[in-house]
């Protein structure tokens, strides 16, 4: 099949990527013609693991290409997915829309007839009805469908995530679009990945409801911590405990400073407002997206706290400032609230991330930026774990014990153990997992 995927960011580049893994002729096209350039030079504008490995590699067997020019390419296509950003519209939370009824709108001038347009941007309900109209607007006569298709990947196993999907949401309301897009996806479904067809509202509520039923789960665990903390329990016995409950599940249930990223955050305000719009509010997900937010500058507090109640003129260390590992994403990270927080209170601030450097320097003003973990904890009055990297578990614990000008950590990840960290000398806090005993 001949795909278009319009976008070169996360989810078009690597699902374009994995398209034409799975043996499709795959153009990947972007408006950002620097960015172009440098993927048909064999640059990836972002971290994602293995993801230049695929791109090399279907670009060498030429099912693999890049260009900025949209209508040369759309004309013989089977399918185009719309893959643009949707970020949050400044001010309000709801989901900004300009990119995708753009592409819309630049797809219906240079269609053929059978086009199928999938969106895997997440959209709001009804955006599927709005791309139509743009098309038909521009194109009365032609024949065309209309499909969401939204993406469900993580960063950092966003290629195994795309090719051992748990589903496939196809909305579409004809049954040629289910066709073809079940030719799209013919390499899962013969390994077994189920793919649900439904309506095009529903798929596009779909998205949404799995982003905030996962930012929801992690909320509860995150609150539970702070009780654990309080009455003397430890909330990775409590996620246990509930997540064998396969009703419940294991999943989602670490602990931690709080979600960010570029879904979450974006996509449960987004589910807010349309909720409201619709007279039904969601209230369940404010709550949740108004404790996260509070709970990463809470997180400064409990550094604070951890450091005798003032962090006047000391230097703190945080190791890990992209929001998750194996990303160098930093969009809604809690590091930044919490480095602001610190700053606030009068400390130095230094921060070292294994991938993140370049993406930090400018969301993170006033923080020492460090070559390396050891670095950053040399002479330092605490260090704090925000993000979960493996080369932060596997610290020399002794080495940083002896490099720290006081042996405090405050790990938000819970990668160590309290008992080793004691034995090591440490003065440690965690998150959930308190000694205390009434
Ligand atoms: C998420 C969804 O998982 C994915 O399906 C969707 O397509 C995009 O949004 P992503 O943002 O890449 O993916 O990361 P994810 O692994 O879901 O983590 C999001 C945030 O939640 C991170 O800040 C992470 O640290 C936090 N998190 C996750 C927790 O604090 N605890 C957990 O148990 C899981």
């Amino acid at each position: 099949m001949r795909i278009v995927v319009i976008g070169s960011g996360y989810v078009g580049l690597v699902s374009g990527a994995c398209f034409a893994d799975f043996g499709h002729e795959v153009i990947c096209v972007d408006k950002d013609a620097d960015k172009i350039a440098k993927l048909k030079a064999g640059a990836i504008p972002i971290y994602e693991p293995g993801l230049d490995a695929l791109v090399a590699s279907n670009a060498e067997a030429g099912r693999l290409t890049f260009a900025t020019e949209l209508a040369a390419q759309v004309a013989d296509a089977d399918v185009v997915f719309l893959a643009v950003g949707t970020p949050s519209r400044r001010g309000d939370g709801h989901a900004d829309l300009t990119y995708v009824y753009q592409a819309a709108k630049e797809v219906g001038d240079c269609a053929n007839d059978g086009l199928v347009l999938a969106t895997k941007s997440t959209v709001p309900v009804g955006t599927g009805d709005e791309v139509e109209r743009i098309v038909r607007k521009a194109r009365p006569d032609l024949a065309f469908d209309v499909v969401s298709n939204p993406e469900f990947l993580r960063e950092g196993s966003a290629i195994e995530d795309f090719k051992r999907p748990d589903r496939v949401v196809i909305g579409a309301d004809s049954q040629r679009a289910r066709d073809l897009m079940t030719e799209v996806y013919r390499p899962l479904y013969l390994n077994h990945s189920p793919l649900m067809f439904t309506d095009r509202r529903t798929s596009e509520l779909i998205k949404y409801a799995a982003n905030a039923f996962l930012a929801v789960k992690i909320t509860y665990i995150n609150e539970m911590a702070d009780l654990c903390e309080q009455v003397g329990a430890n909330v990775q016995e409590v996620a246990r405990g509930i997540g064998l409950d396969n009703r419940i599940g294991s999943k989602f249930l670490h602990a931690g400073p709080g979600y960010g990223g570029s879904c979450f955050p974006k996509d449960t305000l987004a589910l807010i407002k349309t909720a409201q719009d619709y007279n039904a509010p969601t209230r369940i997900v404010e709550t949740v997206a108004a404790v996260n937010e509070q709970r990463k500058r809470a997180m400064g507090r409990k550094v604070i706290a951890a450091c005798g109640g003032s962090v006047r003129d000391k230097t703190i260390a945080m190791l890990g400032l992209t929001f998750k590992p194996n990303t160098d994403d930093m969009r809604e990270a809690p590091s930044i609230a919490i480095a602001t927080a610190l700053q606030d209170a009068g400390a130095h601030v230094r921060g070292f991330d294994p991938e993140g450097m370049e993406q930090a320097r400018p969301v993170l003003p006033g923080v020492e930026l460090c070559d390396n973990a050891y670095q950053c904890i040399t002479g330092a009055d605490a260090l704090v774990i925000v993000t979960e990297w493996n080369e932060f578990r596997a610290l020399d614990l002794k080495r940083a014990h002896k490099l720290l000008k006081s042996p405090v950590v405050v790990d938000l990840r819970n990668i160590y153990r309290p008992d080793e960290m004691a034995r090591l000398g440490f003065t440690y806090t965690s998150v959930g997992r308190s000694s205390r005993k009434d």
